[in-house]
């Protein structure tokens, strides 16, 4: 990468950028989503009566639920139903998801990347990164599907409005492995890190999940509070790269990863066990539908 030209644009410059582009269209719909679920007092009232302002999004909703995935008994037609029907954790993440993947639709496959298998892999990282934290840390579940599901939308935001270059940058990985992280230092003076951190910040997302987000590569940088949980999604993400990988790179180091896992605490096993469970659960969502990016 020592040939390659650093980006005009600097990171200020593109956190800008996002302002002004279609990427800024889902800031309303997942700071309001992001603030339910960090505030303990939310009720469902409260959900239902977001997901009523907004009918496009209440229709996927019902699509969803009726999903085989959720495979209702009989067809679900209104959200009150539905939330009975998966209940209110579920209606959560349903609601965050179903917002996110808008913007991972479009863009042509680069050589091995696609915004789908970015998608698939930020899936899969939020429902093992859910697992973990709800059987470590029984709290907060939510949230750690909400990192999960973010922890990498610097590469969205890089791809979206940084194209040309992030293209280029794909296609040198391709044929010289290397951490994508270290390459996108090299070309653009930063990494996905930290722009998704940069923009976490400016959209107000709650603390821990600009943590986990900016730290999701180096959790070590993480605040102390938020360490275990920049640990948990660090661990999610290189476990779901094996299957779920988007691009061409090589796993960082494996003692990096027991080490972590070492200070979550969770058993080999057990997380081994969460690894099958969430291929499986991807398995039955795509077969299903329920998510599919425009
Ligand atoms: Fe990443
Ligand atoms: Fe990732």
């Amino acid at each position: 990468m020592s040939t390659a030209k650093k980006s005009a644009v600097s990171l200020a410059g593109l956190l800008e950028l996002v302002e002004t582009s279609t990427i800024a269209s889902i800031k309303g719909t997942v700071g309001g989503i992001l603030t339910l679920i960090s505030d303990p007092a939310a009720t469902s009232a409260d959900f239902i009566q977001f997901i009523q302002l907004d009918p496009p999004l209440a229709a996927k909703i019902l699509r969803v639920t009726n999903s085989s995935y959720y495979a209702p008994t009989q067809t679900i037609s209104d959200i009150h139903q539905a939330l009975i029907w998966i209940g209110f954790d579920t209606l959560k993440e349903i609601i965050l998801t179903q917002k996110m993947s808008e913007l991972y639709g479009g863009g042509a496959p680069v050589d091995g990347y696609s915004r789908l298998l970015l998608w698939r892999h930020s899936l899969a990282v939020a429902l093992l990164a859910k697992a973990i934290y709800s059987r470590e840390f029984s709290e907060k579940a939510n949230s750690a599907y909400a990192a999960g599901l973010m922890h990498d939308i610097g590469v969205i935001v890089e791809d979206q409005l940084l194209h040309q270059e992030f293209a280029q940058l794909v296609q040198t990985l391709g044929n010289t492995p290397q951490v994508l992280s270290v390459g996108e230092i090299a070309v653009f003076g930063f990494d996905h890190g930290m722009v998704g951190k940069g923009l976490a910040e400016n959209w107000n997302f709650p603390p821990e999940l600009t943590e986990g987000i900016g730290f999701h590569h180096n959790p070590d940088g993480a605040r102390e509070e938020h360490r275990l949980f920049a640990k948990t999604i660090f661990i999610a993400d290189y476990l779901m790269s094996e299957h779920y990988g988007y691009v061409t790179m090589p796993p960082p180091d494996r003692e990096i990863l027991e080490r972590h896992v070492k200070d979550i605490g969770l058993p080999w096993d057990v997380l081994q066990a969460s690894v099958e469970q969430v291929r499986e659960d991807m398995e039955k969502i795509e077969q299903g539908g329920a998510y599919q990016v425009a």
